[in-house]
């Protein structure tokens, strides 16, 4: 599904990616974990065209979309969520849904409201559908930042730090969420530094440090990496 070969980016001196290379298959989670400042905010904003790279290729669906702009690849179904969310605060929930589906996805507002109201059944948001968005406690602005993606129709979701901040309980309603959204066969890639998501909630795990890729395995696998360890030098949050 999604194909990034050797991409890397510096802004001045500073070289933040070397050289990433990994892929996502269809219908998997891949997780992506990294110290403070490795990258990963930087990747998705490559990935979703916001920046472009200093050298490699990325392949979504088998096409070249290296140098595709952002609104190219949201049409082509790329959504993402961001590590700040920024929802519209002034509308209600079903609004931001609704706004989300018609500018990313070039349908009508009919269309837009039926997949809304579908959306808002995925992400557990039903009961709040008229409530304002600025109204909504840490949670329900992550199922919202989270739904505001899917409005887009995305084959492959780009989640960044969503779980971040919430208490266990929660982070088990987001594992389930995410579960749900891969079953409805949406690729999925997850940046977290909550472990316990990545070791639960992901099929392949990529670790990154210092712009380069350390290991990308199964979850388990790298959690037990001496190499991942020595990355965190056991600052690692669980
Ligand atoms: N537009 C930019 N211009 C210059 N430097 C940038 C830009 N965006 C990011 N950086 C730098 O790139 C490095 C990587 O940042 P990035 O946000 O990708 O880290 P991260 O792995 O997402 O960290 P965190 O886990 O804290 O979210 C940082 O040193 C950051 O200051
Ligand atoms: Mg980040």
């Amino acid at each position: 599904m999604l194909n990034v070969e050797d991409i890397g980016i510096s802004f001045g001196n500073h070289h933040v990616l070397k050289s990433l290379t990994f892929s996502v298959e269809k219908n998997e989670v891949l997780g992506v974990i990294g110290p403070n400042g490795s990258g990963k905010t930087v990747m998705l904003n490559i990935l979703t065209g916001i920046l472009r790279p200093t050298k490699g290729k990325i392949f979504f669906c088998g096409q070249d979309i290296t140098t595709k702009n952002i609104t190219e690849r949201c049409r082509m179904g790329l959504g993402r969520t961001f590590q700040v969310p920024r929802p519209f605060e002034k509308m209600t929930v079903f609004e931001n849904i609704v706004v989300g589906g018609v500018y990313s996805s070039q349908i009508s507002e009919k269309e837009a409201k039926t997949r809304a109201m579908k959306i808002m059944q995925m992400t557990d948001l039903s009961n709040k559908g008229d409530w304002y968005a600025g109204k909504l406690g840490l949670l329900d602005r992550k199922r919202l930042e989270i739904a505001r993606a899917l409005a887009g129709n995305p084959k492959i979701l780009l989640l960044d730090e969503v779980a971040g901040g919430l208490t266990d309980s929660e982070i088990t309603d987001i594992l389930t969420m995410v579960k749900g959204i891969k079953e409805k066969g949406i690729s999925i890639i997850w940046i977290e530094h909550v472990l316990r998501t990545m070791s639960q909630g992901t099929d392949r795990v990529l670790c990154v440090s210092e712009g380069e890729n350390v290991i990308c395995d199964l979850p388990g696998l790298v959690m037990q990496s001496k190499k991942v360890h020595e990355v965190y030098l056991g600052a690692i949050e669980e």
